[in-house]
């Protein structure tokens, strides 16, 4: 059966202004979240079936060991997952919380999340489940009043925002939530160049179609015509920055027409795009992102080889 369709709350303008300012930066950029149209999502969900993708393994190693502790911890009422993607950790949490009567899936791409959502109703249908197609970055707003919240942020996904932006993303989680509500963040601890470089370019090249398909994403939204085989991918670990820095390069010179921008763009040959960071933390770097927005640590949870660690943050002050 086709899941309905679920109400879309992100605003097109906004979303070609965003673009326009992207791809005119010195090294120009690509807004991350259009690597998740359904067949990026499908592509994601094989990129965490390669070998050298440990980080969805030992997470969900982590929530297996830990989700009865997350539960006792935290005795929420509703549960909000933001990026839920394919939904595959929910289970165990819902699983664990007994305490629950409500689930939120938020997620930017719509059919996958659709998919997710009428899996977790079938399978929990004790529990109000909604499903949100919204931007995390801006639409917080859209969980509307709660009390009793864990909200989790897994996979690493927080590592996707620039450390910039970290601060005012949790301070805008923070105020969904009442005090001692807490937010599971899922961050990819900082570790040796290799293992961090082959995550991101598999042997069997699915993370490379998974980058390039961010193209074909542009292309239809915005009436492009990048040529997608005039790009290749590159994966480079940023040791000063800890982050992977996962771009585009061009193998010739290109000459691109955005239409909906009205804009030609012109990338020459070994020239890069920029579509997404992966930054790498430490608790303590989580802990420091934290200060000053209203979540502290009150547990890390992680692996015995320190690859991965989901910690637990509550709301402190109003
Ligand atoms: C790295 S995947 C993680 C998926 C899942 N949580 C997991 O643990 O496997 C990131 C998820 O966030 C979603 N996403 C990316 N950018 C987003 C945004 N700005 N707003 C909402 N969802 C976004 C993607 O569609 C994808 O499902």
């Amino acid at each position: 059966m086709t899941p309905d369709p679920l109400p879309t709350l992100t605003a097109p303008d906004r979303e070609v202004e965003e673009l326009r300012a992207a791809l005119a930066r010195p090294l120009p950029e690509i807004p991350t979240r259009y690597l998740y149209d359904e067949h990026g999502s499908e592509l994601y969900e094989r990129i965490t079936h390669e070998p050298e993708y440990y980080q969805t393994r030992t997470e969900i190693e982590i929530l297996e060991r830990h989700c009865r502790d997350i539960a006792e911890l935290t005795r929420p009422l509703e549960y909000v997952e933001l990026g839920a993607g394919s939904g595959r950790k929910t289970h165990l949490l819902l699983d664990a919380l007994e305490t629950l009567e409500r689930c939120t899936l938020l997620d930017i791409s719509g059919d996958f999340l659709a998919g997710s959502v009428a899996r977790l109703r079938a399978d929990y249908p004790r529990l109000h489940i909604r499903g949100l197609v919204a931007d995390f970055l801006h639409d917080l707003t859209v969980l509307g009043p709660g009390g009793r919240r864990l909200v989790t942020f897994l996979a690493g996904t927080l590592g996707n925002l620039h450390p910039k932006e970290v601060p005012a993303f949790l301070g805008r989680v923070a105020r969904q939530l009442v005090m001692g509500d807490g937010m599971l963040v899922g961050i990819d601890l900082i570790k040796d160049k290799a293992r961090l470089e082959a995550a991101y370019d598999d042997a069997a090249g699915v993370t490379a179609a998974f980058n390039k398909n961010i193209l074909n994403v542009v292309n239809r939204k915005f009436d492009a015509d990048f040529p997608v085989d005039a790009f290749e991918h590159r994966a480079r670990y940023d040791e000063e920055h800890a982050w992977i820095d996962i771009r585009l390069q061009a193998n010739r010179d290109v000459r691109v027409h955005v239409g909906a921008l009205d804009l030609d763009v012109t990338f020459g040959e070994g020239q890069e795009i920029r579509t997404e960071l992966s930054c790498k933390y430490s608790p303590e770097s989580l802990a420091a992102a934290a200060e000053g927005t209203g979540l502290v640590v009150r547990e890390v949870f992680t692996d015995p080889d320190r690859l991965f660690a989901d910690v637990l943050l509550v709301k402190a002050d109003a």
